[in-house]
Protein backbone atom coordinates (compact mmCIF):
# COMPACT_ATOMS: atom_id res chain seq x y z
CA UNK A 1 0.00 0.00 0.00
CA UNK A 2 2.10 3.45 -0.74
CA UNK A 3 2.33 6.07 1.80
CA UNK A 4 2.85 9.66 0.05
CA UNK A 5 5.50 12.47 1.42
CA UNK A 6 4.10 15.86 0.01
CA UNK A 7 7.08 18.09 0.40
CA UNK A 8 7.37 21.82 -0.37
CA UNK A 9 10.45 22.23 -3.53
CA UNK A 10 10.89 25.79 -3.15
CA UNK A 11 10.76 28.58 -0.34
CA UNK A 12 6.95 27.47 1.42
CA UNK A 13 3.48 28.46 0.57
CA UNK A 14 3.92 26.03 -2.60
CA UNK A 15 0.12 25.10 -2.05
CA UNK A 16 0.92 22.10 -0.22
CA UNK A 17 -2.53 22.59 1.68
CA UNK A 18 -4.25 22.46 -1.10
CA UNK A 19 -2.79 19.34 -2.56
CA UNK A 20 -2.63 17.56 0.57
CA UNK A 21 -6.35 18.23 0.80
CA UNK A 22 -7.18 17.06 -2.59
CA UNK A 23 -4.78 13.84 -1.97
CA UNK A 24 -6.33 13.06 1.31
CA UNK A 25 -9.47 11.13 -0.40
CA UNK A 26 -7.05 8.27 -1.76
CA UNK A 27 -5.40 8.23 2.19
CA UNK A 28 -6.47 6.81 5.46
CA UNK A 29 -4.53 8.94 7.58
CA UNK A 30 -2.81 12.16 6.83
CA UNK A 31 0.43 13.09 9.16
CA UNK A 32 2.19 16.26 9.96
CA UNK A 33 6.28 15.30 10.70
CA UNK A 34 8.03 19.42 11.04
CA UNK A 35 7.71 22.61 11.69
CA UNK A 36 4.45 24.23 13.87
CA UNK A 37 2.48 26.94 13.61
CA UNK A 38 4.74 29.09 11.05
CA UNK A 39 2.98 27.08 8.65
CA UNK A 40 -0.11 28.43 6.87
CA UNK A 41 -2.21 26.02 4.74
CA UNK A 42 -4.72 27.03 3.11
CA UNK A 43 -7.51 24.71 1.92
CA UNK A 44 -10.35 26.14 -0.40
CA UNK A 45 -13.78 23.36 -0.81
CA UNK A 46 -16.39 24.92 -2.82
CA UNK A 47 -15.08 28.20 -2.26
CA UNK A 48 -15.38 27.98 1.50
CA UNK A 49 -11.61 28.84 2.60
CA UNK A 50 -10.06 27.30 5.72
CA UNK A 51 -6.61 28.02 7.24
CA UNK A 52 -4.55 25.72 8.86
CA UNK A 53 -1.55 25.95 10.86
CA UNK A 54 -1.19 22.84 12.85
CA UNK A 55 -3.54 20.20 12.13
CA UNK A 56 -3.07 18.24 9.10
CA UNK A 57 -4.55 19.60 6.05
CA UNK A 58 -6.73 16.24 5.76
CA UNK A 59 -8.84 17.45 8.46
CA UNK A 60 -11.84 18.51 6.35
CA UNK A 61 -12.58 14.60 5.51
CA UNK A 62 -14.68 13.39 7.84
CA UNK A 63 -13.36 9.96 8.92
CA UNK A 64 -9.72 10.15 7.94
CA UNK A 65 -7.30 10.58 11.00
CA UNK A 66 -4.69 13.92 11.49
CA UNK A 67 -1.54 13.20 13.27
CA UNK A 68 0.63 15.42 14.57
CA UNK A 69 4.25 13.93 14.81
CA UNK A 70 6.78 14.09 17.51
CA UNK A 71 9.06 16.34 15.05
CA UNK A 72 6.35 19.22 14.93
CA UNK A 73 6.98 21.73 17.55
CA UNK A 74 3.66 22.29 18.75
CA UNK A 75 1.88 26.10 20.53
CA UNK A 76 -1.03 24.34 22.19
CA UNK A 77 -2.75 27.33 22.52
CA UNK A 78 -2.86 27.46 18.61
CA UNK A 79 -3.94 23.66 18.56
CA UNK A 80 -6.82 24.34 21.09
CA UNK A 81 -8.27 27.68 18.92
CA UNK A 82 -7.59 25.64 15.60
CA UNK A 83 -9.76 22.52 17.18
CA UNK A 84 -12.50 24.71 18.47
CA UNK A 85 -12.83 26.67 14.92
CA UNK A 86 -13.28 23.28 13.23
CA UNK A 87 -15.79 22.50 15.44
CA UNK A 88 -17.36 25.05 15.33
CA UNK A 89 -17.43 24.83 11.06
CA UNK A 90 -18.71 20.91 11.57
CA UNK A 91 -15.65 19.66 11.01
CA UNK A 92 -13.90 17.25 13.75
CA UNK A 93 -17.05 15.82 14.94
CA UNK A 94 -15.32 12.93 16.10
CA UNK A 95 -12.29 13.80 18.54
CA UNK A 96 -11.09 10.03 17.57
CA UNK A 97 -9.94 11.92 13.84
CA UNK A 98 -7.21 14.07 15.74
CA UNK A 99 -4.06 12.36 17.34
CA UNK A 100 -1.49 14.41 18.98
CA UNK A 101 2.31 12.67 19.65
CA UNK A 102 2.74 12.68 23.55
CA UNK A 103 6.37 13.75 22.37
CA UNK A 104 5.65 16.79 20.25
CA UNK A 105 7.47 20.19 21.93
CA UNK A 106 5.52 22.65 23.18
CA UNK A 107 6.20 26.38 22.37
CA UNK A 108 6.33 28.02 25.92
CA UNK A 109 5.60 32.17 26.15
CA UNK A 110 9.53 32.61 26.86
CA UNK A 111 9.86 31.06 23.26
CA UNK A 112 7.79 33.27 21.09
CA UNK A 113 9.27 36.36 23.64
CA UNK A 114 12.94 35.45 22.55
CA UNK A 115 12.27 35.20 18.82
CA UNK A 116 10.48 38.32 18.71
CA UNK A 117 13.58 39.92 20.86
CA UNK A 118 16.11 38.05 18.68
CA UNK A 119 15.04 39.52 15.47
CA UNK A 120 14.58 42.86 16.97
CA UNK A 121 17.82 43.18 18.00
CA UNK A 122 19.05 41.91 15.13
CA UNK A 123 17.34 45.14 12.96
CA UNK A 124 18.69 45.11 9.37
CA UNK A 125 20.03 41.76 9.19
CA UNK A 126 17.20 39.62 10.71
CA UNK A 127 16.14 36.16 9.53
CA UNK A 128 12.54 37.52 9.23
CA UNK A 129 11.05 34.63 11.33
CA UNK A 130 7.01 34.12 11.73
CA UNK A 131 7.55 35.57 15.45
CA UNK A 132 6.08 32.39 16.54
CA UNK A 133 8.61 30.96 18.43
CA UNK A 134 9.97 28.25 16.29
CA UNK A 135 13.33 28.21 16.61
CA UNK A 136 14.11 29.06 20.11
CA UNK A 137 11.56 26.28 21.08
CA UNK A 138 13.60 23.60 18.37
CA UNK A 139 16.82 24.97 19.97
CA UNK A 140 15.45 23.87 23.49
CA UNK A 141 14.86 20.52 22.32
CA UNK A 142 18.57 19.98 20.72
CA UNK A 143 19.93 21.51 24.07
CA UNK A 144 17.75 18.69 25.91
CA UNK A 145 15.78 21.22 28.38
CA UNK A 146 12.43 21.77 26.28
CA UNK A 147 8.72 20.47 27.11
CA UNK A 148 7.02 17.95 25.46
CA UNK A 149 3.02 17.07 25.45
CA UNK A 150 3.57 14.82 28.05
CA UNK A 151 4.86 17.82 30.64
CA UNK A 152 1.61 19.46 30.49
CA UNK A 153 -0.20 15.90 31.27
CA UNK A 154 1.72 16.14 34.97
CA UNK A 155 1.45 19.10 36.62
CA UNK A 156 3.89 18.88 39.12
CA UNK A 157 6.52 17.97 36.22
CA UNK A 158 5.52 21.08 34.27
CA UNK A 159 6.08 23.08 37.27
CA UNK A 160 9.69 22.09 37.58
CA UNK A 161 10.16 22.22 34.24
CA UNK A 162 8.85 26.14 33.63
CA UNK A 163 10.71 26.76 37.21
CA UNK A 164 13.81 25.71 35.42
CA UNK A 165 13.90 27.35 31.80
CA UNK A 166 11.50 30.38 32.51
CA UNK A 167 14.89 31.60 34.82
CA UNK A 168 17.25 30.82 32.18
CA UNK A 169 15.03 32.80 29.43
CA UNK A 170 14.72 35.87 31.82
CA UNK A 171 18.44 35.90 31.86
CA UNK A 172 18.59 35.40 28.08
CA UNK A 173 15.49 38.13 27.18
CA UNK A 174 17.41 40.25 29.91
CA UNK A 175 20.28 40.30 27.67
CA UNK A 176 17.96 41.05 24.87
CA UNK A 177 16.72 44.17 26.67
CA UNK A 178 13.04 42.81 26.59
CA UNK A 179 11.16 42.55 29.64
CA UNK A 180 8.24 39.94 28.83
CA UNK A 181 5.72 39.32 31.38
CA UNK A 182 6.58 35.90 32.61
CA UNK A 183 4.99 34.86 35.60
CA UNK A 184 6.14 31.28 36.41
CA UNK A 185 3.02 30.18 38.15
CA UNK A 186 -0.04 31.65 35.83
CA UNK A 187 2.03 29.68 32.86
CA UNK A 188 1.96 26.47 34.99
CA UNK A 189 -1.95 27.05 35.26
CA UNK A 190 -2.48 27.77 31.79
CA UNK A 191 -0.61 24.94 30.34
CA UNK A 192 -1.89 22.28 32.28
CA UNK A 193 -5.15 23.43 31.22
CA UNK A 194 -4.39 23.34 27.98
CA UNK A 195 -2.72 19.87 28.71
CA UNK A 196 -6.40 19.03 29.94
CA UNK A 197 -7.74 20.00 26.65
CA UNK A 198 -5.36 18.16 24.61
CA UNK A 199 -5.27 15.08 26.68
CA UNK A 200 -7.82 13.16 24.96
CA UNK A 201 -6.12 13.54 21.30
CA UNK A 202 -2.13 12.61 22.89
CA UNK A 203 -0.70 9.19 22.37
CA UNK A 204 2.35 7.04 21.46
CA UNK A 205 1.96 8.58 17.88
CA UNK A 206 4.78 5.90 16.97
CA UNK A 207 3.15 2.62 17.32
CA UNK A 208 -0.11 4.26 16.43
CA UNK A 209 1.40 4.35 13.33
CA UNK A 210 3.02 0.97 13.49
CA UNK A 211 -0.71 -0.17 13.78
CA UNK A 212 -1.66 1.76 10.99
CA UNK A 213 0.47 0.01 8.44
CA UNK A 214 -0.40 -3.32 9.90
CA UNK A 215 -3.98 -2.67 9.42
CA UNK A 216 -2.69 -1.96 5.77
CA UNK A 217 -3.68 2.10 6.14
CA UNK A 218 -1.98 4.24 3.70
CA UNK A 219 -0.27 7.22 4.67
CA UNK A 220 -0.15 10.90 3.75
CA UNK A 221 2.60 12.84 5.27
CA UNK A 222 2.68 16.81 4.86
CA UNK A 223 5.25 18.86 5.13
CA UNK A 224 5.34 22.43 6.28
CA UNK A 225 7.64 25.33 4.57
CA UNK A 226 9.88 24.37 1.90
CA UNK A 227 13.12 22.61 0.68
CA UNK A 228 14.97 25.97 0.27
CA UNK A 229 14.06 26.93 3.97
CA UNK A 230 15.35 23.64 5.55
CA UNK A 231 18.07 24.30 8.29
CA UNK A 232 20.97 21.74 6.72
CA UNK A 233 19.43 21.92 2.91
CA UNK A 234 18.12 25.71 2.52
CA UNK A 235 19.73 28.93 1.97
CA UNK A 236 21.38 29.29 5.65
CA UNK A 237 20.87 31.22 7.67
CA UNK A 238 17.87 31.91 6.35
CA UNK A 239 15.99 28.99 7.14
CA UNK A 240 13.16 27.47 9.35
CA UNK A 241 14.93 25.34 12.38
CA UNK A 242 13.79 22.13 11.23
CA UNK A 243 14.65 19.44 8.30
CA UNK A 244 11.77 20.51 6.05
CA UNK A 245 12.99 17.85 3.44
CA UNK A 246 11.09 14.22 2.55
CA UNK A 247 13.68 12.10 5.13
CA UNK A 248 12.33 13.89 8.05
CA UNK A 249 9.20 12.47 7.25
CA UNK A 250 9.55 9.46 8.86
CA UNK A 251 12.22 10.66 11.72
CA UNK A 252 9.24 12.84 13.12
CA UNK A 253 6.49 10.43 13.34
CA UNK A 254 8.57 7.42 14.69
CA UNK A 255 8.75 5.45 11.70
CA UNK A 256 11.47 4.13 9.24
CA UNK A 257 12.26 4.93 5.55
CA UNK A 258 10.98 1.77 4.25
CA UNK A 259 7.54 3.55 5.12
CA UNK A 260 7.87 5.65 2.44
CA UNK A 261 7.04 4.99 -1.30
CA UNK A 262 6.38 8.18 -3.27
CA UNK A 263 7.88 11.57 -2.53
CA UNK A 264 5.84 14.42 -4.00
CA UNK A 265 7.01 17.91 -4.79
CA UNK A 266 5.00 20.67 -4.69
CA UNK A 267 5.89 24.02 -7.10
CA UNK A 268 4.39 27.02 -7.61
CA UNK A 269 4.65 27.65 -11.83
CA UNK A 270 6.58 30.62 -10.30
CA UNK A 271 8.21 31.39 -7.26
CA UNK A 272 7.55 33.28 -3.82
CA UNK A 273 9.83 33.85 -0.88
CA UNK A 274 8.75 35.52 2.92
CA UNK A 275 11.08 36.43 4.84
CA UNK A 276 15.33 37.67 4.52
CA UNK A 277 17.57 35.32 2.50
CA UNK A 278 18.64 35.14 -1.09
CA UNK A 279 16.74 34.32 -3.89
CA UNK A 280 18.24 34.94 -7.67
CA UNK A 281 15.16 35.10 -9.68
CA UNK A 282 13.41 37.62 -7.21
CA UNK A 283 11.88 40.41 -9.42
CA UNK A 284 11.84 43.97 -7.60
CA UNK A 285 9.46 45.09 -10.53
CA UNK A 286 6.40 45.93 -12.15
CA UNK A 287 6.20 41.51 -13.14
CA UNK A 288 6.97 40.68 -9.49
CA UNK A 289 4.00 43.25 -8.43
CA UNK A 290 1.63 41.57 -10.72
CA UNK A 291 2.61 38.15 -9.68
CA UNK A 292 2.03 39.52 -6.11
CA UNK A 293 -1.41 40.87 -6.94
CA UNK A 294 -2.70 38.03 -9.60
CA UNK A 295 -1.33 35.36 -7.43
CA UNK A 296 -2.56 36.99 -4.12
CA UNK A 297 1.21 36.60 -2.61
CA UNK A 298 0.24 37.72 0.66
CA UNK A 299 1.67 35.39 3.67
CA UNK A 300 -1.15 32.97 4.98
CA UNK A 301 -0.05 33.06 8.66
CA UNK A 302 1.78 36.66 9.23
CA UNK A 303 -0.37 38.25 6.26
CA UNK A 304 3.88 40.05 4.47
CA UNK A 305 4.02 40.40 1.52
CA UNK A 306 5.30 37.95 -0.45
CA UNK A 307 8.26 38.46 -2.24
CA UNK A 308 8.05 36.92 -5.84
CA UNK A 309 9.68 35.81 -9.01
CA UNK A 310 10.24 33.31 -12.36
CA UNK A 311 10.50 30.11 -11.36
CA UNK A 312 14.06 28.51 -10.72
CA UNK A 313 15.31 25.49 -12.24
CA UNK A 314 18.02 25.46 -10.66
CA UNK A 315 16.25 25.40 -6.78
CA UNK A 316 13.59 22.66 -8.70
CA UNK A 317 16.42 20.37 -9.84
CA UNK A 318 18.24 20.94 -6.05
CA UNK A 319 14.86 20.31 -4.81
CA UNK A 320 14.55 16.89 -6.63
CA UNK A 321 17.93 16.08 -5.52
CA UNK A 322 17.94 16.81 -1.60
CA UNK A 323 14.61 15.16 -1.57
CA UNK A 324 14.58 12.75 -3.92
CA UNK A 325 11.36 13.55 -5.71
CA UNK A 326 9.37 11.17 -7.73
CA UNK A 327 6.76 13.77 -8.95
CA UNK A 328 6.16 16.94 -8.95
CA UNK A 329 2.83 19.04 -8.67
CA UNK A 330 2.63 22.36 -10.54
CA UNK A 331 0.18 24.99 -8.09
CA UNK A 332 -0.96 28.10 -9.76
CA UNK A 333 -0.34 27.67 -13.30
CA UNK A 334 -3.76 30.06 -13.77
CA UNK A 335 -1.51 32.61 -12.55
CA UNK A 336 0.51 33.12 -15.65
CA UNK A 337 -2.21 33.68 -17.41
CA UNK A 338 -2.02 37.19 -19.75
CA UNK A 339 1.69 37.34 -19.61
CA UNK A 340 3.53 37.57 -23.37
CA UNK A 341 6.69 35.58 -22.31
CA UNK A 342 7.51 33.28 -19.24
CA UNK A 343 10.64 32.95 -18.00
CA UNK A 344 12.40 30.16 -16.02
CA UNK A 345 16.32 30.45 -14.37
CA UNK A 346 18.34 27.74 -16.29
CA UNK A 347 22.03 28.98 -14.88
CA UNK A 348 23.52 31.74 -12.57
CA UNK A 349 25.41 33.60 -13.73
CA UNK A 350 27.95 34.95 -11.39
CA UNK A 351 32.05 35.70 -11.40
CA UNK A 352 32.12 35.45 -15.34
CA UNK A 353 30.97 31.92 -14.95
CA UNK A 354 27.82 30.29 -15.84
CA UNK A 355 26.74 27.62 -13.20
CA UNK A 356 24.07 25.00 -13.80
CA UNK A 357 23.56 23.60 -10.68
CA UNK A 358 22.30 25.97 -7.28
CA UNK A 359 25.62 26.28 -5.25
CA UNK A 360 25.72 25.32 -1.44
CA UNK A 361 26.99 28.67 -0.55
CA UNK A 362 24.35 31.39 0.59
CA UNK A 363 26.26 33.44 0.16
CA UNK A 364 27.66 33.32 -3.38
CA UNK A 365 23.35 32.23 -3.97
CA UNK A 366 23.10 36.26 -3.01
CA UNK A 367 25.69 36.91 -6.13
CA UNK A 368 24.03 34.89 -8.57
CA UNK A 369 22.34 36.66 -11.62
CA UNK A 370 19.87 34.42 -13.24
CA UNK A 371 20.20 33.26 -17.12
CA UNK A 372 16.95 32.87 -18.36
CA UNK A 373 15.18 30.89 -21.02
CA UNK A 374 12.26 33.01 -22.22
CA UNK A 375 8.74 30.87 -23.53
CA UNK A 376 6.10 32.34 -25.21
CA UNK A 377 3.13 32.91 -23.00
CA UNK A 378 -0.33 32.16 -23.12
CA UNK A 379 -3.52 34.14 -22.57
CA UNK A 380 -6.09 31.38 -22.11
CA UNK A 381 -7.75 31.08 -18.55
CA UNK A 382 -7.03 27.85 -16.79
CA UNK A 383 -9.48 27.36 -13.92
CA UNK A 384 -12.49 25.50 -15.45
CA UNK A 385 -9.94 23.33 -17.19
CA UNK A 386 -9.58 19.69 -15.70
CA UNK A 387 -7.56 17.70 -18.03
CA UNK A 388 -4.38 17.70 -19.46
CA UNK A 389 -5.28 17.97 -23.01
CA UNK A 390 -7.62 20.86 -22.07
CA UNK A 391 -4.57 23.28 -21.53
CA UNK A 392 -3.43 25.74 -24.10
CA UNK A 393 -0.56 24.60 -26.00
CA UNK A 394 1.81 27.15 -24.74
CA UNK A 395 0.72 25.93 -21.21
CA UNK A 396 1.58 22.58 -21.85
CA UNK A 397 5.44 23.35 -23.06
CA UNK A 398 5.86 25.23 -20.12
CA UNK A 399 5.33 22.35 -18.08
CA UNK A 400 7.00 20.10 -19.98
CA UNK A 401 10.25 22.56 -20.35
CA UNK A 402 10.41 22.40 -16.46
CA UNK A 403 10.12 18.90 -16.34
CA UNK A 404 12.80 18.35 -18.49
CA UNK A 405 15.21 20.99 -16.81
CA UNK A 406 14.14 19.28 -13.57
CA UNK A 407 14.52 16.12 -14.81
CA UNK A 408 11.69 14.70 -12.60
CA UNK A 409 7.75 14.39 -14.33
CA UNK A 410 4.78 16.88 -13.44
CA UNK A 411 1.46 15.19 -12.35
CA UNK A 412 -0.76 17.55 -11.77
CA UNK A 413 -1.20 21.26 -12.13
CA UNK A 414 -3.56 23.35 -10.19
CA UNK A 415 -4.97 26.11 -11.71
CA UNK A 416 -6.93 27.94 -8.99
CA UNK A 417 -7.28 28.06 -5.49
CA UNK A 418 -10.49 25.58 -4.84
CA UNK A 419 -9.84 21.45 -4.10
CA UNK A 420 -11.47 20.82 -7.62
CA UNK A 421 -9.70 23.26 -9.80
CA UNK A 422 -7.05 20.96 -10.33
CA UNK A 423 -5.79 17.97 -13.42
CA UNK A 424 -4.50 14.55 -11.86
CA UNK A 425 -2.13 13.11 -14.71
CA UNK A 426 -0.96 10.61 -12.46
CA UNK A 427 -2.02 9.48 -8.89
CA UNK A 428 0.92 8.92 -6.29
CA UNK A 429 -1.10 6.45 -4.53
CA UNK A 430 -1.87 4.67 -7.60
CA UNK A 431 1.80 4.66 -9.04
CA UNK A 432 3.41 3.45 -5.57
CA UNK A 433 7.05 2.96 -5.09
CA UNK A 434 9.05 5.16 -7.24
P1 LIG B 1 1.12 26.11 1.59
O1 LIG B 1 1.71 26.77 2.78
O2 LIG B 1 2.14 25.42 0.75
O3 LIG B 1 -0.02 25.20 1.93
O4 LIG B 1 0.53 27.27 0.68
P2 LIG B 1 -0.31 28.57 1.19
O5 LIG B 1 -1.68 28.14 1.54
O6 LIG B 1 0.46 29.32 2.21
O7 LIG B 1 -0.26 29.46 -0.11
C1 LIG B 1 -0.78 29.04 -1.31
C2 LIG B 1 -1.85 30.04 -1.75
O8 LIG B 1 -2.19 29.82 -3.11
C3 LIG B 1 -3.16 29.88 -0.99
O9 LIG B 1 -3.79 31.14 -0.92
C4 LIG B 1 -3.96 28.94 -1.87
O10 LIG B 1 -5.37 29.07 -1.70
C5 LIG B 1 -3.56 29.42 -3.23
N1 LIG B 1 -3.53 28.40 -4.31
C6 LIG B 1 -3.15 27.09 -4.24
N2 LIG B 1 -3.16 26.54 -5.47
C7 LIG B 1 -3.55 27.51 -6.33
C8 LIG B 1 -3.73 27.57 -7.74
O11 LIG B 1 -3.51 26.62 -8.47
N3 LIG B 1 -4.12 28.76 -8.26
C9 LIG B 1 -4.36 29.87 -7.50
N4 LIG B 1 -4.73 30.98 -8.10
N5 LIG B 1 -4.21 29.84 -6.16
C10 LIG B 1 -3.80 28.70 -5.59
P1 LIG C 1 4.31 26.99 4.95
O1 LIG C 1 4.19 25.64 5.60
C1 LIG C 1 6.83 30.39 3.92
C2 LIG C 1 10.00 31.42 6.77
C3 LIG C 1 9.89 32.74 7.50
C4 LIG C 1 11.37 33.06 7.68
C5 LIG C 1 11.98 31.69 7.96
C6 LIG C 1 12.18 31.38 9.42
O2 LIG C 1 3.07 27.78 5.00
O3 LIG C 1 4.89 26.85 3.58
P2 LIG C 1 10.51 30.70 11.38
O4 LIG C 1 9.34 31.41 11.97
O5 LIG C 1 10.18 29.36 10.82
O6 LIG C 1 11.69 30.64 12.31
O7 LIG C 1 10.99 31.62 10.14
O8 LIG C 1 11.09 30.74 7.38
N1 LIG C 1 8.81 30.53 6.89
C7 LIG C 1 7.93 30.31 5.91
N2 LIG C 1 7.84 30.86 4.68
N3 LIG C 1 5.96 29.43 4.30
C8 LIG C 1 6.07 28.85 5.52
O9 LIG C 1 5.33 27.79 5.89
C9 LIG C 1 7.06 29.33 6.41
N4 LIG C 1 7.42 29.01 7.67
C10 LIG C 1 8.50 29.75 7.95
O10 LIG C 1 9.22 33.69 6.73
O11 LIG C 1 11.90 33.52 6.47
MG1 LIG D 1 1.83 28.66 3.66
Amino acid sequence: MPNVVVVGAQWGDEGKGKIVDLLTQYADVVVRFQGGNNAGHTLVVDGEKTVLHLIPSGILHPGKSCVIGNGVVCDPEVLVTEIDRLKAKGFLKDDGQLVVSLDAHVIMPWHKAIDIAREKAMGEGKIGTTGRGIGPTYEDKVARRGVRIRDLLDEARLARKVKDRAALAREELARLGATPDLDDAAIVKKFAELGRRIAAYATDVSIWLHRALQNGKQLLFEGAQGTMLDVDHGTYPFVTSSNTVAGNAVVGCGLGPTAVDYVLGISKAYSTRVGGGPYPTELKDETGERLRKIGGEYGATTGRPRRTGWLDALALRYAARVNGLSGIAMTKLDVLTGFDTVKIAVGYRVGGKVLDEMPSDPELIERCEPVYEELPGWSEKLEHLRTWDDLPPRARAYVKRVEELVGVKVIGCSVGADRGETILVENPFRVGKK
